[in-house]
Order: structure tokens, then C-alpha cells, then sequence
């Protein structure tokens, strides 16, 4: 498969920003009770539904990788960038990390019980958005539960810098029903979402959504 320049860009600028990215977002969560409100649900809903494994796509350095472990998921994690797999295996020795795209998984059909994507479609233009959904949809089992995180709103904004780096990276951000639709074209129904405003160090209101593949767990 020729690979998409925005798959290259974003590959590039997080293997540019991988080691400071990991050292700002160190110990965040901590001060976002919403968005941990929402990951506390993401554990229970597949706790409740038999475990099983769970997959982080998308995962940089593993935080929150290692946030979903420490609720008693069996969980690993993917990611495009080489040297945000490296710093994840460097900070979560006891985790699996591996390279990866999320629009082209190398995982079995129906073999995790969880997908989360937090934070990682947001790369990705609008219109490829239904093949990285559809591969969400492939790989959970029936009865599996996804978790999205995204920015909320409706534009592309480019950042040239950040993390104390130049970079090139898009930032697409989405309505929560965009969202919604793209899962439930799949076959995947909605059982809950989230908008909360924007924290001070954000610039615009986050958005968080939970699906369930039908089926029996
Ligand atoms: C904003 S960071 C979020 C990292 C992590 N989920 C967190 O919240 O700390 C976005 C991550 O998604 C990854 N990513 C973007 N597009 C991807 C794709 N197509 N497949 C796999 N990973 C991707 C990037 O490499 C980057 O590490």
C-alpha cells in the first residue's frame, strides 16, 4: 500500500516530539477528573463484558496505556511513530508496545475486546475516517466497547510548532454526531458521549465517545 504524505507527516513530526511530548503530559490526567471519569467507564464497560484484550490505538508514550492497566485491563499498545513505541517501552516495561497504523491494523478479525482511540483519529483528514473506523469495527469481537477522545468543533488548524519543536502536523477537529455516524455506519452503537469545556491549557471543548459492537460477549 503507497503510503498517504499525511501518514508521513504525522509519523514524522511525533518521532520529532516524542521524548517532550511524554514529559509534558506526565501526570495530566490527574488534573482532567472528566476525561478519567470516562476511561474509569471505558475499563468497567469491558470488565463487565468478560475483559479480554484491549488495545490502545494510537498510544504515544503509553500514559494512558498505562492508566487503563493500572484499572485491570489487559491491555497493549499501537502506534505509528517509532520513537513514541520506544519512549512507551522505555517508561511501561511490563506493556506491549508495537508500530502500526491504524488504518491498516495487523490484528485478527474480532480479537480484542476493546479499542481506545484517544486522541489519535485527529490526524487523520475527514475522509479517510470511515477505513480507520471499519478497522475499529474488524478487529473488536462482538460485544467489544470503543472509546474515542477527540477535539470538538469543526475545522482543520495546522500546527507548525510544538513541544518545543518545528513540526507539521493537521489537527482535524470533529462534532461529536460526525463521531457517532462514523460508527454507527459500521454496525457499532452509540452508548454514550461527552463534551466538556475546554481546560486552560486547551483551546477548544474536548469530545469523548463510547460505542459497543452488537453481539454476544
Ligand atoms: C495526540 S497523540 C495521543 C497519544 C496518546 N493517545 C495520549 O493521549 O497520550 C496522537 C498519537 O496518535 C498517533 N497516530 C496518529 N495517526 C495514527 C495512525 N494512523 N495509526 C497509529 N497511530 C497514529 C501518533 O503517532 C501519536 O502518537
Amino acid at each position: 500500500m503507497i503510503e498517504p504524505d499525511f501518514v508521513r507527516t504525522t509519523r514524522a513530526s511525533y518521532d520529532t516530539v516524542a521524548v517532550n511530548y511524554a514529559e509534558l503530559l506526565d501526570g495530566q490526567l490527574q488534573n482532567k477528573p472528566f476525561d478519567r471519569a470516562m476511561l474509569t467507564a471505558f475499563a468497567d464497560v469491558v470488565k463487565a463484558a468478560d475483559g479480554g484484550p484491549v488495545a490502545e490505538l494510537g498510544c504515544g508514550p503509553g500514559l494512558i496505556t498505562a492508566h487503563l492497566h493500572s484499572l485491570g485491563l489487559a491491555i497493549r499498545g499501537i502506534d505509528l511513530s517509532p520513537k513514541m513505541v520506544a519512549v512507551a517501552r522505555q517508561r511501561h516495561p511490563e506493556l506491549q508496545f508495537d508500530e502500526g497504523s491504524m488504518l491498516d491494523l495487523d490484528l485478527p478479525d474480532e480479537s480484542l475486546r476493546g479499542v481506545l482511540a484517544w486522541y489519535s483519529i485527529i490526524h487523520t483528514p475527514p475522509e479517510q475516517l470511515p477505513v480507520m473506523f471499519a478497522e475499529f469495527h474488524r478487529v473488536l469481537a462482538p460485544g467489544g466497547h470503543l472509546m474515542i477522545a477527540f477535539k470538538v468543533g469543526d475545522e482543520l488548524r495546522h500546527l507548525a510548532q510544538g513541544y518545543g519543536h518545528e513540526i507539521s502536523l493537521d489537527v482535524y477537529w470533529l462534532s461529536p454526531d460526525r463521531v457517532a455516524e462514523l460508527a454507527s455506519h459500521t454496525g457499532m452503537v452509540e452508548v454514550g458521549r461527552l463534551v466538556r469545556r475546554a481546560d486552560p491549557d486547551e483551546k477548544g471543548p474536548q469530545g469523548f465517545f463510547l460505542a459497543r459492537k452488537p453481539g454476544k460477549a
